[in-house]
């Protein structure tokens, strides 16, 4: 057995990181929207690695990323350091634009020996580096060299070696080793010429039949790949396992995305501010103000993030800091009368329709859990209702109607998923947490997604739950209005 194969096949290894990274593809579509094919070609690479069968002397994948701008191409590589490592800074990124003229190709490999000032100069690249983007979760470095094309041809040459032989040698004459890397390159390479392609007079936008939608496409791709074998020699082009066309995003996936960002801004709000955190409501017409102004067939999503921090994250931060917002109140944000801005809107605690002292369903095998968040829930005046299984909380529920209900996975009797539905069939619109030790499978993870049940992760803070119960609570009383 090789040292590779020894280091990724144990069975012990490997269970835990197929624990880890239950349906990768499901969990990264939701973060990448809308390019179901830069999935498919990404995730038997990591599912090759995890298994202990990537091959030896090579990086485990080499991808060239090509396409229109901001369909999501860096985003897909900081979509994976998030699923993979627990945060999208697990990230080994190279600006090819920083290294355009060949002496600063030195800056990445180190000056050698006898230059001047060659100690000072720490490589860019190095095994230290690749390692230190890993996590405990897994092993697999994730290296990005963003805009290939602006680099000087120098840095082709010496990413020949890292794709051929999976090894880097640096001014030093050390060298690194990728083999437990996932190399990804992208480029802009014939993004002009695909800009012609899908302009809105004649392209995507008008493209809305499915087989007009595969044409575009399919000229994309072969825009792409022409441009490539212009650029890049065929030794080159042969070491890449894949290279990928994003595709120009659609109405849909930019709705995806908007939602996707304000439930974010929604999460930073409770985690941040604690007990005094509030509910943020961003009504249709307001989500579709901001997708007009933030996405564009030229930029794609690019402008959306911006757009939703300077309409949406700075005004509320504002209001925050002049005191404006009431702990547990809600922030309704609407478009002005001239159509020009955003007006947001505080009630006062009072106006929320949420019941301040709630009464809390919390079903969980775990009696010291139980225990513990009966206390602490007493303490702030909430009522708790207490089950150990889902039998007992079905048997609860039909007497008395809680405001909320937190839910632990895995029950003796049952699944907190399954429990969760049948709860709802009883008290309509009843907000539930889902609490779980382990990863949820795909089928739960998607049920969870349609009927918007947060997922926390044990161990969590006990502030975070009670947080998450008061939001879920003052939303659900705000929609039902
Ligand atoms: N497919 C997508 N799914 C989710 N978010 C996306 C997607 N595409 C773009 N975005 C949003 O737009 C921002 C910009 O996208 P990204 O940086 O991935 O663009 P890019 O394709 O790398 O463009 P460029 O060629 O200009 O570098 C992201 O941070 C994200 O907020
Ligand atoms: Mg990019």
């Amino acid at each position: 057995m090789t040292d590779r194969q020894k280091t990724n096949s144990t069975p012990r290894s490997r269970s835990r990181q197929a624990a880890e990274t239950p349906d990768l593809s499901s969990v990264l579509s939701a973060k990448v929207v809308g390019q179901p094919n830069v999935i498919s070609s990404i995730v038997p690479y990591v599912e090759m690695f995890q298994a202990g069968l990537a091959p030896e002397n090579r990086p485990v994948g080499v991808f060239l990323l090509l396409g229109p701008t901001g369909t999501g191409k860096t985003r897909t590589v900081e979509a994976l350091a998030e699923v993979l490592h627990g945060s999208s800074r697990n990230l080994l990124k190279i600006d090819c634009g920083e290294f355009q003229m060949e002496h600063e190709v030195a800056k990445l490999i180190g000056a050698p020996p006898g230059y001047l000032g060659h100690r000072e100069t720490q490589p860019m690249l190095s095994q230290q580096k690749l390692t230190a983007v890993t996590s405990e979760r897994s092993s697999l470095s994730l290296v990005l060299f963003d805009e290939i094309e602006k680099a000087a041809p120098s840095l082709t040459r010496l990413l020949l070696g890292v794709l051929d032989r999976g090894v880097l040698r640096l001014g030093d004459n050390s060298s690194v080793n990728f083999e437990k890397s996932l190399v990804f390159l992208t480029s802009n390479l014939g993004a002009k010429e695909m800009m012609r392609e899908i302009n809105p007079d004649f392209g995507f936008q008008s493209a809305t039949s499915g087989a007009a939608k595969e044409d575009v496409s399919q000229k994309l791709q072969s825009i792409a790949l022409s441009a490539v074998r212009r650029k890049f020699s065929p030794e080159f082009v042969n070491r890449i396992d894949h290279v990928i066309t994003y595709q120009p995003l659609d109405a849909e996936a930019f709705a995806a995305i908007t939602d996707h960002e304000i439930d974010n801004l929604q999460n930073h709000v409770n985690t941040r501010l604690g007990i005094r955190c509030f509910a943020v409501e961003v009504p249709f017409p307001t989500r579709q103000w901001l997708i007009e102004r933030g996405t564009s067939p030229e930029y794609g999503a690019r402008e959306l993030k911006r757009t939703i921090h300077k309409h949406l994250t700075q005004p509320l931060a504002t209001m925050v800091a002049k005191n404006q917002v009431e702990p547990g109140a809600r922030v309704r944000v609407e478009v002005a009368k001239n159509g020009e801005s955003l007006v947001l809107r505080a009630t006062e605690n009072g106006e929320a329709v949420a019941p301040s002292h709630p009464t809390v369903l919390l079903v969980d095998d775990n009696r010291d859990l139980l225990q513990f968040l009966e206390r602490l829930m007493a303490e702030a005046g909430w009522e708790l209702l207490a089950a150990e299984s889902a039998g007992e909380a079905l048997k609860i529920v039909s007497k008395r109607k809680p405001n909320a209900a937190l839910l632990d996975y895995m029950l003796p009797d049952g699944n907190g998923v399954d429990l969760a539905q049948r709860l709802q069939r009883i008290v309509p619109n009843l907000p539930v947490i889902m609490m779980t030790g382990t990863m949820l499978g795909a089928e739960e993870e998607a049920i969870c997604e349609e009927h918007d049940f947060p997922v926390l992760r044990k161990p969590f803070l006990a502030t975070d739950v009670m947080n998450q119960i008061r939001a879920r609570i003052s939303a659900r009383a705000q929609n039902g209005r």
